[in-house]
């Protein structure tokens, strides 16, 4: 029987991640032979997960310019990317989340009418400037999408919400969490020289990782400052914070906290180290999407600094709570939880809403489904 031919296209950090463990079961199917095409929307911070992850691209377009425009991006991407798919004529595309680099590839594979498999499919918040332009892209590629890998049932009713047909939908879970299972351990020993010597008893860990293109800013220095105004609360807190390579959000976030006594500016991290420093940390702020799928697996409790948002799954399972980006609503939601011991402890709980570690099983098992190469699909994802 003929090979299935799979091109999944990854263009930043986060796709990276979650697609990485999707790729590597791919590899070893034998039904399959699985193509990685990098657009490199991100090079730095993607190059740190592929070889963190040992994945080796077959294609890369290696498009990143500083301070890039979303037209940049797409454009040079459904250029690059067409050129792939008539030179590998694949039978299935995959794309991952809510990315320009997720849209482009989409539109890409169906101007060839070549289906596309959406990992991460059907999350929205229903305004579309926030994220942005990450919802638009979102339902873009759900309009586009032959195959809907949901990761939670809400995500699943989103869909069908629009008029998905429910055939097309399949709840996975998120591959987020399968990527999780093999990073965390005990005695884990960061590369990081100041990591690695920091006594986290002794202090209580704010992680922050900011860097959404709606917070870049006031929002942003809002952020900072209540970043500021905790640290001066509260004396036993320390703060981290790997700073994305974007320029617009390092230049606020320099300007703000380099040089505070108890603040460390990083480097973005390789995974494995943030995983491990998001385990010991005490309470994480962000306006991160991942972040907030992976902090209630480890029990962390996090606050969401963002207006909406479309993971609203930790927010119900009580793990996350909804801060914005209003410098005294930050401080008094964050202030509450380092006062109140108890309220602490009722939401550094761990609960996995988000995935069981076998998401990519399940998509890979949809598609071998969806080609005749299975009698049934998987059980879907159900949170315990
Ligand atoms: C992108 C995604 C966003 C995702 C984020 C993950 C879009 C429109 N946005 O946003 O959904 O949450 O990635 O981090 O797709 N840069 C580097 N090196 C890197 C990466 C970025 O120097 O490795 C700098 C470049 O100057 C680049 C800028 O950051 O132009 C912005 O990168 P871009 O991918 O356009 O936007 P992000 O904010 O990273
Ligand atoms: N992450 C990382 N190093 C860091 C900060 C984050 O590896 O210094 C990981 C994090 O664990 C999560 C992913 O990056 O898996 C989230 O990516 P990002 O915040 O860039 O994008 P988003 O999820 O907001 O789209």
């Amino acid at each position: 029987m003929q090979e299935l031919k799979i091109l999944s296209i990854v263009g930043t950090r986060p796709e990276g991640i979650k697609m990485a463990p999707l790729v590597h079961l791919l590899k070893e199917t034998a039904e399959i032979k699985s193509v990685l095409c990098l657009t490199a929307q991100h090079r730095e911070m993607l190059d740190q997960v592929l070889s963190l992850f040992e994945l080796k691209a077959d294609y890369d377009l290696n498009l990143m310019k500083e301070s890039q425009s979303l037209t940049h991006i797409t454009a040079r991407a459904l250029e690059g990317l067409e050129k792939i798919i008539l030179q590998e004529k694949p039978h299935m595309v995959l794309v991952q989340g809510d990315t320009t680099t997720t849209m482009a590839g989409s539109l890409a594979a169906f101007y060839h009418k070549i289906p596309v498999g959406h990992v991460e499919a059907g999350l929205r918040t229903w305004d579309k400037y926030a994220p942005f332009p990450e919802e638009i892209n979102r339902r873009i590629n759900s309009v586009i999408a032959e195959l809907h890998f949901a990761p939670t049932d809400l995500s699943r009713k989103n869909l069908l919400r629009e008029g998905t047909p429910p055939e097309k939908v399949y709840v996975t879970g998120n591959t987020v969490i399968d990527a999780l299972k093999t990073t965390v351990q005990p005695g884990f020993v960061f590369d990081d020289p100041f990591l690695r010597g920091f006594d986290f008893d002794s202090s209580r860990v704010l992680l922050v990782e900011a860097h959404r293109r709606e917070n870049i800013g006031r929002p942003l220095q809002e952020i900072c400052l209540a970043l500021l105004d905790l640290l001066q609360a509260f004396p036993d807190t320390f703060l981290l914070f790997p700073v994305h390579k974007n320029p617009a959000v390092r230049c606020t976030v320099y300007r703000y906290l380099e040089g505070h006594h108890r603040v460390r500016l990083l480097e973005p991290l390789d995974t494995f180290s943030f995983h491990n420093l998001m385990a010991r940390s005490h309470l994480i702020l962000t306006d991160s999407g991942g972040i907030q799928e992976e902090a209630p697996a480890l029990g962390r409790p996090v606050l969401v600094l963002r207006d909406v948002t479309e993971r609203p799954e930790a927010l119900a399972a009580g793990t996350a709570l909804l801060a914005g980006t209003n410098r005294e609503a930050i401080v008094k939601m964050a202030s509450d939880l380092l006062h109140d011991s108890s309220a602490y402890a009722a939401m550094a709980r761990a609960a996995n809403p988000y995935g069981d570690g076998r998401a990519s099983e399940r998509i890979r098992d949809v598609i071998l489904y969806y080609f005749g190469r299975r009698p049934s699909p998987p059980e879907p994802f159900s949170p315990i």
